[in-house]
């Protein structure tokens, strides 16, 4: 184990490669721009043109993340039809203007490159300490009900917006709300991890299922209305799930697997992606969505159900989704054992979610005319939807929540769908409960990815490559509340910068209007990762190839 822990693998040396010249280029041109502005200030206040510049500088990094929060793409700017290859030799030869024009964005990757540097530190150095984790359920609960309380004294807010389809009522299950019901389920999930709370297992399965329903429900609707197929958006979508997680492999010789949540979204966004997307011409034909959303029923059928058809379809992908816990009591199962079990405990709800975005138009107009009738029959229609709800969740509550961890997990994938629908029908039977949220946990739902794989290193920690983070890092030993409060205050901080470095770069890198361009960043991409890692592998194979 040792052994493995100290040894360098190549990704590691080509990251590292590929950092050190664009640290330097960074340092070098935040240098040239402050030469630029004390020129600029001697230069006297005749120059006009270029207070302008220095005024609008920053100005445009704001637009850019304005832009962002909308989930809405800078156009491409004048390095319009400069080719990329002539971008990366002005790279080579630090070509002064280029690394001014480019400054934010070596920033951004310097600044990233110092997050995961402090996880390195964080998770596989012996800086800080570490310590075990510990259950308490006061505690546990105690820390939950206050965020609770603080969200609500400080967060809470009441949307105005109202539905897009007739301007009415608020829209049921809006972004907002997905976002909060995200941030709620996430702190729980995080406060799971770090606590050891083994007794919420059962709940935790279910706050999972819910992410896999909202990639089913979120993407779903969003292709099937904006009908954007584009390889921009293609990869766009693939940038935002796995640029995190890919650096977080290649710098602590993680597998993909370890971060089991990253592979199955990504899985699942791609079944909704392939099925609106081959086709789509037709997809106005109520038919032929119904037929879609067969054809993925079966697939799953086929590929989980059916015995060995797993292993045949996924076998080849096992150097991608292959996982081997180096705990020595979990080394008999096979490599591609937890990527059954993770992908296929939620390898129906993602359905399930297709199919209430599909029907959210029809429902919303039922909702709409359920507002305008009379006070009695609406009182007495939601009263009974309310009834069913909560009598449909205490049955499931007693007779499948409470079985045991092994046999309710048995069930959990063909009735996750029945805590969600509960859920969504008491969060929305009244227009002023689906306007309101707590904006707090919005804020955290948006960042869920990152808390996600952040907390393995800098909350938690793993200590060697693959391992299950089981300890707490430990910053301030002895005192472990003061610990959690410093540690969860910068890993939540760390998290957020990673989100927006995430952005901020995909912007850079991936534009949106222009292809030929964006084509030619993948494959520029790709040609310099092979050739760092090809580098790296050498270098690390000469020494022992002499020895
Ligand atoms: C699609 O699903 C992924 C994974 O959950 C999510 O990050 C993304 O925001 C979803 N896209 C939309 C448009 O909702």
């Amino acid at each position: 184990m040792e052994e493995t822990s100290r040894s360098i693998s190549p990704s590691q040396v080509a990251v590292l490669l590929g950092f050190i010249p664009i640290f330097v280029a960074w340092i070098y041109s935040e240098f040239l721009e402050r030469k630029k502005n004390v020129a600029s200030l001697k230069a006297g206040k005749h120059s006009d043109v270029n207070l302008v510049v220095m005024e609008n500088e920053p100005e445009r990094g704001e637009d850019r993340s304005l832009l962002l929060e909308d989930g809405r793409q800078a156009a491409p700017t004048k390095a319009h039809h400069v080719s990329v290859s002539s971008q990366f030799l002005r790279f080579c030869s630090m070509d002064e203007t280029f690394l001014l024009e480019n400054r934010l964005t070596l920033r951004a990757i310097s600044e990233f490159g110092a997050h995961l540097l402090y996880f390195y530190v964080c998770d596989r150095t012996n800086l800080f300490g570490e310590s075990t984790k510990n259950y308490s359920r006061d505690l546990f609960l105690f820390l939950y009900f206050l965020l609770i309380i603080v969200a609500a004294m400080t967060s809470f807010k009441s949307h105005q917006e109202k539905s897009m389809f007739s301007g009415k009522s608020i829209m049921y299950l809006n972004r907002h709300q997905t976002e909060e019901w995200k941030g709620w389920m996430q702190v729980l999930f995080l406060m799971y991890h770090y606590f050891n709370a083994k007794e919420i297992y059962n709940a935790i399965r279910v706050f999972i299922a819910a992410y896999v329903w909202m990639t089913g429900f979120g993407n779903f609707s969003y292709y099937y209305i904006r009908k954007d197929f584009s390889l921009a958006r293609f990869a766009q979508m693939m940038w935002r799930l796995n640029f995190l997680v890919a650096f977080c492999c290649f710098t602590l010789q993680n597998d993909y697997v370890l971060y089991y949540i990253c592979p199955m979204h990504t899985l699942f966004t791609l079944m909704v992606y392939g099925s609106l997307g081959i086709l789509n011409k037709y997809n106005e034909i109520g038919s032929v969505i119904a037929a879609k959303i067969a054809a993925c029923f079966l697939v799953v059928i086929l590929i989980w159900e059916v015995p060995n058809v797993f292993d045949i379809v996924w076998s080849p992908f096992t150097f991608l989704l292959g996982y081997n816990d180096p705990d020595p009591s979990k080394h008999t199962y096979p490599r591609l054992h937890e990527w059954h079990f993770r992908s296929g405990l939620d390898r129906y709800i993602w359905i399930v979610g297709m199919i209430y975005a599909y029907y959210h138009p029809t429902v919303e107009r039922w909702m709409e005319k359920l507002e305008e009738t009379e006070t009695k029959v609406r009182i007495a229609i939601k009263t009974l939807v309310v009834a069913i709800a909560l009598t449909v969740g205490y049955l499931w509550y007693e007779y499948i929540y409470k079985l045991d961890k092994l046999t309710y997990n048995k069930y959990h994938p063909y009735t996750s769908w029945i805590p969600i629908t509960v859920y969504i029908c008491l969060r929305n039977f009244t227009p002023s409960l689906r306007g309101c949220s707590l904006t707090l946990f919005a804020w955290l739902g948006k960042i869920t990815l990152e808390t996600y794989i952040s907390q393995i290193h800098i909350w938690l920690r793993s200590r060697v490559p693959n391992g299950q983070p089981k300890w707490l890092l430990s910053i301030i030993p002895n005192y472990p509340l003061l610990n959690f409060m410093l540690t969860t205050a910068i890993y939540v901080l760390v998290s957020h910068r990673l989100f927006e470095l995430t952005n901020t770069l995909k912007i850079a890198f991936l534009p949106s209007r222009d292809s030929k361009r964006l084509i030619h960043n993948m494959v520029t991409g790709v040609v310099i990762s092979v050739a760092l890692y090809s580098v790296s592998f050498l270098f690390l194979s000469v020494p022992r190839m002499l020895v």
